[in-house]
């Protein structure tokens, strides 16, 4: 394995992932980077069939692929079936270097969770997200019309009360929170949410007071009022419920945010409504799609940048 190798790893590992559970294995062999599902890391309550597994590892083949490209190599990204299905990232030498602001964008990209104003980007802007997921067969849908913002901000809303009413999705996402900055250090994956307050918890009283807050009706509103102030929202919504199309999620996604993150607008994933299979049902409906579910709902907008989250180091995701 050579440096190169090492560094397009490093860059896989910057991807979004679902509750920052970086549910992947990365292996080089015959010169090409392997990007294999980590199945311990599965969320099996909130994601039963593994459908953000394979979005999340979707973004990661995406980074490895934009920045094989930024570095001289071929970077294509194929879908292996075999086992329960792995990504490949073809690390053959290009014949031209591909420059690329997305690849600058990696590491500057962070989930931004809090309020944005109002204000919505341009029409080329918009374009530019719109146009992710084209060569990929997903569809991304732009939300920025005031009254439908208000009512998908309202399905969001519902989304968390039920989620907060429901004992085992709360147990499941207590498992992936790390309240302590010793956790956090320790583990360097899941949510360091500070309890979502900021404030750093007693590490006893930390999981307590965090299950509070997640099941706090206050909650809803909160997130909906985020929502409500954003410049608008990205529905991404892939051509079937198989992995590899999935995986073609994580890439549109991917690809989105680093769009955003490239012209300085923030993004947040909020896939809460996705977890609930009512609201689901409801966000496809308020589309005009009935046929076919989303996948990914991104918030964007202006305002403050997201802190970066921490990553497990190389040596843990490889075999
Ligand atoms: C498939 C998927 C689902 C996600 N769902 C949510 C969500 O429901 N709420 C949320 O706040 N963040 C969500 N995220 C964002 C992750 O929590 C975030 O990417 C992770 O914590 C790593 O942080 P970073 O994106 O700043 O690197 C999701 C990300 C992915 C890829």
């Amino acid at each position: 394995m050579t440096a190169l190798h090492h560094e397009i790893m490093r860059y896989a590992t910057l991807a979004p992932s679902h509750r920052n559970a970086q549910p992947w294995m990365l292996h080089v062999l015959d010169g090409d980077l392997f990007i294999h599902p980590d199945f311990t890391r599965r969320a099996p309550y909130a994601d039963a069939d593994d459908e953000s597994l394979f979005i999340s590892l979707g973004c990661a083949a995406e980074n490895a692929g934009i920045a094989a490209r930024a570095l001289g190599l071929r970077g294509e990204v194929s879908f292996h079936p075999a086992g329960r299905g792995g990504l490949k990232i073809d690390l053959g030498a290009a014949r031209h270097i591909e420059p690329s602001a997305l690849f600058h964008a990696i590491p500057r990209r962070h989930n931004a969770p809090e309020a944005y104003d109002e204000r919505t980007p341009s029409a080329a802007e918009l374009e530019a997200l719109q146009h992710c997921g084209a060569d990929l067969g997903v569809d991304v849908v732009l939300v920025t019309h005031r009254p439908k913002i208000e009512r998908l901000a309202g399905l969001l809303e519902a989304a968390h009360q039920i989620r907060g009413a429901d004992q085992a999705l709360r147990a499941e996402l207590r498992a992936w929170t790390r309240v302590t900055e010793h956790a956090a250090l320790q583990r360097r994956d899941g949510l360091f949410t500070g309890c979502g307050g900021g404030h750093l918890a007693a590490r006893w009283l930390g999981p307590v007071l965090c299950d509070w807050l997640s099941s706090a009706p206050a909650n809803g509103a909160r997130a909906a009022n985020r929502a409500r102030k954003s410049g608008g929202f990205a529905v991404l919504i892939g051509a079937s419920r198989e992995p590899h199309r999935w995986v073609q999620v994580g890439r549109a996604c991917e690809r989105l945010l680093l769009h955003a993150a490239a012209m300085n607008i923030r993004a947040a994933v909020i896939n809460e409504p996705m977890e609930v299979r009512a609201t689901r049902l409801a966000l496809a409906a308020e589309l005009g799609n009935h046929s076919r579910l989303p996948n990914v709902l991104i918030r964007f907008g202006y305002g403050a940048a997201g802190l970066p989250s921490l990553r497990r180091p190389l040596g843990q995701v490889m075999r």
